[in-house]
């Protein structure tokens, strides 16, 4: 029987009860934690994914001949799109490369053509993906429990915070092999501290997928980079050994990654309200949709850095309408984003910016 992909309508949406006081509990909070960062490094940061690793330049590639279910949105014509990639890791703050902590794949899309989902008069089209599939405070009201846990980190220091992963990490462990469901501190504490160039990474909610609905995600798809899956980072390599790990890769070679969707075809198990519940692949698998390849080049010069960190902002909703983002997560996060940017924005007095040419990335 052919697959029958559930069609996005408005009402896929529920709005979450309290929702609103909710968010705003969530990025007043998120404030709280950013002023406290911003003062003890006298630089505003991110809120979240603060530390970067790699700013890359590359090139989405729209796979030819794509069926009428994948040819969708952005993706509607095979065509090539210019990229800036940033990669990152989840703290807001700047924390030792030893301490193990999922990674950020911000996806910026230059020249994105077609309504938007706000009417913020861009042309980009901003894919925010992390290394792993779901997350575990799945609903704004789940997610105010973590902003509380989040909160307290930046008092905490490096070892702290690796004793705490190490604890989480056996945990989930001892979990896993009885059977047993994480809590979702654990799964969210329990990351490992392996390779950023060997991850897969997950938009872990929803977005509109033009008449569908789908997740997105990028995975390693040329050989020297799936090499790299699994494979930990040394104790050895120190402070700065992802940054370290991104720069010499691709000081001497280029790399290739797999843009895929993940179709909703169930309502029921695969929500969209509830980003804590990973979509069978069963039931849909990961489908490629374009090629990311970013060449061999300077991956983290000052120029760079500096333009990535304290100029650009990544945001969700930086979109098209066909990828509208979904469900209550995602709807906190178009308040939660501009309120971070505004911050480290007016603190470092530098003006935010979104590029409409990827020759603005400086060299
Ligand atoms: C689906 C779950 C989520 C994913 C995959 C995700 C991913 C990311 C990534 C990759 C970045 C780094 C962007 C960059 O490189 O500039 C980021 C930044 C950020 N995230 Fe999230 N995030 C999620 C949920 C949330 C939620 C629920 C909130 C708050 C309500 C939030 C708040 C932030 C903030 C404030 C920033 C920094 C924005 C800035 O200052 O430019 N995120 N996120």
């Amino acid at each position: 029987m052919p697959t029958s992909y559930v069609r996005y309508r408005p009402d896929l949406e529920v709005p979450f009860p309290d929702e609103e006081e909710l968010t705003r509990q969530v990025v007043q909070a998120m404030l709280h934690a950013n002023q406290q960062v911003a003062a003890k490094h006298r630089h505003g940061l991110r809120d979240a994914h603060a530390k970067s690793h790699g700013v890359l330049a590359g090139e989405l590639r729209v796979l030819p001949d794509l069926p009428e279910h994948l040819a969708q949105g952005l993706f509607a014509r095979p065509r090539t799109y210019p990229v800036v990639l940033r990669l990152s890791t989840a703290p807001g703050d700047l924390r030792s490369d030893q301490v193990p902590v999922q990674r950020g794949f911000a996806l910026k899309v230059i020249g994105a053509e077609g309504p938007r989902a706000v009417e913020d008069g861009f042309t980009t089209q901003d894919f925010l993906l992390v290394n792993h599939p779901t997350l575990p405070f799945g609903n704004i009201a789940e997610y105010a429990k973590l902003q509380g846990l989040l909160e307290k980190q930046p008092q905490q220091s490096d070892q702290q915070l690796q004793r705490a992963g190490l604890a989480a990490r056996a945990a989930a462990k001892a979990l896993t092999a009885a059977h047993r469901p994480l809590p979702p501190a654990v799964e969210t504490l329990a990351a490992a501290n392996h390779n950023i160039l060997g991850e897969t990474f997950h938009s872990m909610a929803a977005v509109r997928y033009g008449d569908y609905v789908a997740k997105i995600s990028a995975a390693p798809r040329s050989a020297n980079v799936r090499s790299l899956t699994g494979k930990p980072v040394a104790k050895r390599d120190g402070e700065s050994a992802l940054r370290d790990i991104v720069t010499e890769f691709f000081r001497r070679e280029g790399a290739e990654y797999e843009l895929r969707a993940q179709l909703c075809t169930d309502v029921e198990r695969m929500p969209v309200e509830d980003a804590s519940v990973l979509w069978p692949e069963e039931l849909s698998p990961h489908q490629s949709i374009a090629v990311l390849s970013f060449p061999a080049q300077e991956a983290y010069s000052d120029e760079r850095r500096r333009w990535a960190d304290d100029v650009l902002s990544f945001n969700p909703w930086h979109a098209l309408e066909a990828h509208r983002p979904l469900g209550s997560i995602m709807r906190s996060r178009r308040r939660a984003y501009p309120r971070s940017s505004e911050f480290r924005h007016t603190y470092n007095g530098i003006a935010e910016h979104e590029p409409s040419s990827i020759d603005e990335l400086p060299q």
